[in-house]
């Protein structure tokens, strides 16, 4: 069994954040998103694992993950050169998969039952490809699943406008090489792609059995801005524990679940957890209320933050009631000495930024 794990997306909702920066290493809770979703592979036991990236995100997602030795396998990149679909990336890993079954995953997309139990049920049956499945409130904008009563799988459709049911396919697969066959005899769809739901569909119309394993627990897209923000607050909550590595000054208080890297200084602040702080940080005269994120080398002063995702090297100066943003590494922004909105609520006055890299705000 070998891993193919999805990194090429170009994380166009996440712009301008993912003009600099791919989607799959933005941080959730305390690592890049792809070290979660390679964290289950290693847990699933799987030692040979082909990450498929694109040209631009290639060098950056090499660089993050280095040697791989963490996740105790052999790591091959494999890159796709243009975003032609799901099906395309895996035509393109031919060479890397073999005639070997297969496990593929997103690497953007989160699960909380991780994906051991899916790979157990897909040993001990007999079918040429297994599904992950949820179910969703509006399955349109996903691939869909009509199942039998046994929990076959009978029709599958992607982005259907009349959903025949509220399953949604989510990112995570696993195929016999049987798969190559059905790719081979699908078309590009309406927006261009070569979509696996086809080539699934494919696998049913050639006689193969499709099983699906329906997910309980939650599914994270960390696509958008939004998503990032979500997932952040959920795994922040699901995950964290206290750690206090850096230091606290006597005038602030640091309560509940709070994660302080090393070298990290807390002055006459307090952090509300869950929270993470990375290493070499300062954070000072601030207020850090729950599911905030903040990266290395940042530093927050005179500052309120809340639900927010602060990458590296940040500059957080006189910025008050900063809630639900996103801030790209190397990006300064400084607020007024006075609070203009003094006589708004607080409800009013809260600011909410999605900014890119190296940038400079002065509000
Ligand atoms: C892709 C798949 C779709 C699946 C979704 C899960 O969609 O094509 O079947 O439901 O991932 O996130 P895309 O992200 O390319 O729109």
């Amino acid at each position: 069994m070998k891993a193919l794990v999805l990194a090429a997306g170009k994380g166009t909702r996440l712009k301008p954040l993912t003009n600099t920066v791919p989607k799959h290493i933005l941080p959730v809770g305390d690592k890049p998103v792809l070290f979660h979703v390679l964290n289950y592979v290693k847990e699933a036991g799987i030692k040979d694992i082909g990450i498929v990236v694109s040209p631009e995100s290639g060098p950056y997602i090499e660089e993050a993950i280095g040697t791989g030795s963490e996740w105790g396998g052999q790591i091959t990149f494999i890159v796709q050169h243009e975003p032609l679909g799901l099906a395309h990336a895996v035509k393109v890993a031919k060479g890397f998969l073999g005639d070997s079954p297969f496990l593929m995953l997103l690497g953007d997309n989160l699960v909380q039952e991780g994906v051991k139990d899916f790979l157990d049920e897909f040993h001990t049956s007999s079918s040429d490809a297994s599904i992950l499945l949820k179910e969703v409130p509006d399955p349109r904008a996903f691939g869909v699943a009509e199942l039998d009563p046994s929990g076959k799988v009978i029709h599958m459709v992607e982005k259907p406008q009349k959903p025949k049911s509220n399953l949604a396919i989510i990112g995570v697969y696993l195929f016999t090489a049987e798969i190559h066959k059905a790719i081979a005899q699908i078309k590009p769809s309406w927006r261009g792609e070569l979509e696996i739901t086809d080539a699934i569909q494919k696998l049913l119309e050639m006689g193969k059995v499709i099983r699906s394993h329906l997910l309980q627990g939650w599914w994270l897209d960390i696509g958008s801005n939004d998503g990032l923000i979500e997932a952040n607050r959920v795994v922040l909550d699901a995950f964290l524990e206290r750690d206090i590595k850096g230091k606290v000054d006597k005038q602030s208080s640091i309560v509940g679940r709070v994660e302080i890297g090393e070298a990290t200084e807390i002055e006459n602040s307090l952090v509300q957890g869950p929270v993470f702080i990375a290493a070499n940080c300062r954070i000072k005269n601030s207020l850090v209320k729950p599911f905030t994120n903040i990266r290395a080398e940042t530093v927050v002063e005179d500052s309120s933050l809340e639900r927010s995702v602060i990458l590296e090297n940040c500059q957080i100066l006189k910025i008050k009631h900063l809630a639900n943003s996103v801030i790209g590494k190397n990006t300064k922004l400084t607020g007024q000495d006075k609070d203009p909105g003094e006589a708004c609520t607080e409800q009013s006055r809260r600011i909410r930024l999605f900014i890119g890299d190296d940038c400079k705000v002065e509000l």
